[in-house]
């Protein structure tokens, strides 16, 4: 029988994000609504089936049964709450940050607020996001004061999807509130849910401290990817040189070369950063521009080392067959989002190549591009394979046996056929 003491969670967006906490909040004891304005994802989730691959099937049908979990894409659902989360998309608009889901988010919830509630933003954002557009909001909708009648925090999402052993329970969260009281409602909130949470004194901070990591890894994957360009041309093995140098056990991080950024995160979060740096204080993030030309540049790059080895063997690109390998942006993810798979597909495609791909992870439905299995006779009907996404579902032998060329972008083969970036 469900609670009738059990505390009101409404999340908002049940996505990679979302659906992580809504799911965990109904393991500890929360009723839950899952609010989400996509019918078909809410269609899914009513019948037990989860669109995220970090959230099994049998963990959705388990909180459906439990009679706490409710997915809906009915805003009248969304009332009552004791909390509520924030997870909707943060999308970039001819790059410059696209705010209009968190604003829909937040009049939604400011509509149906009570006195003594919590509002937490989860998504991405540039720092003062929660203070200066969330709270007006919400204040607007309910008539309520901020800090006075509603608590309100922010706190980062950090879910890795595809990290078995980093999971949105064990990964410390970082809290943070508009005022001493709501940061204590936020803090309390996230304990119920996640084994450790680190509070810091304000939402600016913890919103900048979001966008620190993931410029900290735009940046330094920039790094390598640049390097790599010049060891090629220098003719030294990129891989062996930073395998040795990650051997220095303290003052260097092991990052690696690849055929470019991809999901929600590093090509989008960053210019967040940059964008407000230079609206409130007229400067370039002169890094994290860098960094996006660098890392946009790879699929290129790609295309250009393929160009280079069909040339070898005498071959254009024009009415080449080649068969990329992964298309998500992600291992062992079925993520396509803003995929530098994508990329290299288009640019090969534009030069007259035959593009197909096999990625078991990804729907067919997610992607115009011919589908295929991974199978004996793609590979030698190819003129060439590019590893672009190295999941563990791959059969590498296989690759290594029927494959004529191998381009790997992530250096997860070996042998005489295989090439590295
Ligand atoms: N995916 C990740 O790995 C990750 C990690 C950390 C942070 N984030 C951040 O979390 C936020 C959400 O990202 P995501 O990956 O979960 O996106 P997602 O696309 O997987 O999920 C977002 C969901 O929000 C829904 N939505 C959009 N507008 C809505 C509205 N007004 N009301 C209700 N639902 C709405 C969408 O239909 C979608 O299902 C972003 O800011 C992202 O940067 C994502």
């Amino acid at each position: 029988m469900p609670s009738t003491k059990a505390d009101r969670l409404v999340v908002v967006g049940q996505g990679y994000a979302g659906l992580p906490v809504a799911i965990r909040a109904v393991a500890v004891g929360f009723d839950v609504i899952g609010y989400d304005v996509d019918g078909a994802k809410i269609k899914a989730l009513s019948s037990g089936e989860s669109p995220v691959e970090d959230v099994s099937n049998s963990a959705v049908m388990k909180a459906l049964r439990s009679g706490r979990y409710e997915a809906t894409d009915d805003p009248s659902r969304v009332r009552d709450y004791d909390f509520a989360v924030i997870d909707v998309p943060t999308p970039l608009r001819d790059g410059v940050p696209d705010l209009r889901h968190v604003v829909d988010a937040a009049t939604v919830l400011g509509r149906a607020l009570s006195p003594g509630a919590t509002v937490i933003l989860e998504s991405t954002t540039y720092p003062g996001t929660t203070e200066d557009l969330v709270a007006g909001l919400l204040e607007e909708g309910s008539g309520l004061a901020a800090g006075k009648d509603f608590h309100l925090g922010y706190s980062p999402e950090r879910i890795d999807p595809g990290n078995p052993e980093w999971t949105f329970s064990n990964t410390p969260k970082i809290v943070s509130g508009i005022d001493e009281k709501s940061l204590l409602a936020v803090r309390n909130f996230f304990d119920r849910l996640v084994s450790q949470t680190v509070p810091v004194s304000g939402t600016r901070e913890a919103e900048l401290a979001k966008l620190l990591e993931n410029t900290f890894r735009h940046v330094n994957i920039a790094l390598v990817n640049e390097l790599a360009m010049f060891a090629d041309a220098m003719e030294i093995d990129i891989w062996e040189a930073i395998d040795a140098a990650s051997s220095k056990p303290f003052g260097y991080l092991r990052f690696t070369p690849g055929p470019g950024v991809g999901g929600h995160c590093l090509p989008i979060d960053p210019s967040y950063l940059s964008w407000e740096v230079r609206r409130s204080l007229g400067k370039p993030f002169r890094f994290v521009e860098l960094a996006n030309d660098i890392n946009a540049s790879m699929p290129d790059y790609v295309v250009t080392r393929l160009t280079r080895a069909l040339n070898r063997e005498s071959r254009p690109v024009n009415g080449a067959r080649v068969l990329l390998l992964g298309l998500a942006y992600k291992r062992n993810t079925g993520d396509v989002r803003e995929s530098p798979g994508m990329a290299i597909a288009r640019r090969l495609q534009s030069l007259g190549a035959a593009v197909v791909v096999a990625d078991p992870h990804v729907a067919p439905s997610a992607t115009t591009l011919a589908m295929v299995d991974l199978a004996a006779d793609e590979l030698k009907l190819a003129d060439a394979v590019v590893l672009v996404t190295d999941h563990d579902a791959f059969d590498y032998d296989l690759v290594s046996s029927h494959a004529r060329y191998i381009l790997d972008t992530r250096k997860r083969m070996q042998g005489r056929k295989v090439e590295t970036l």
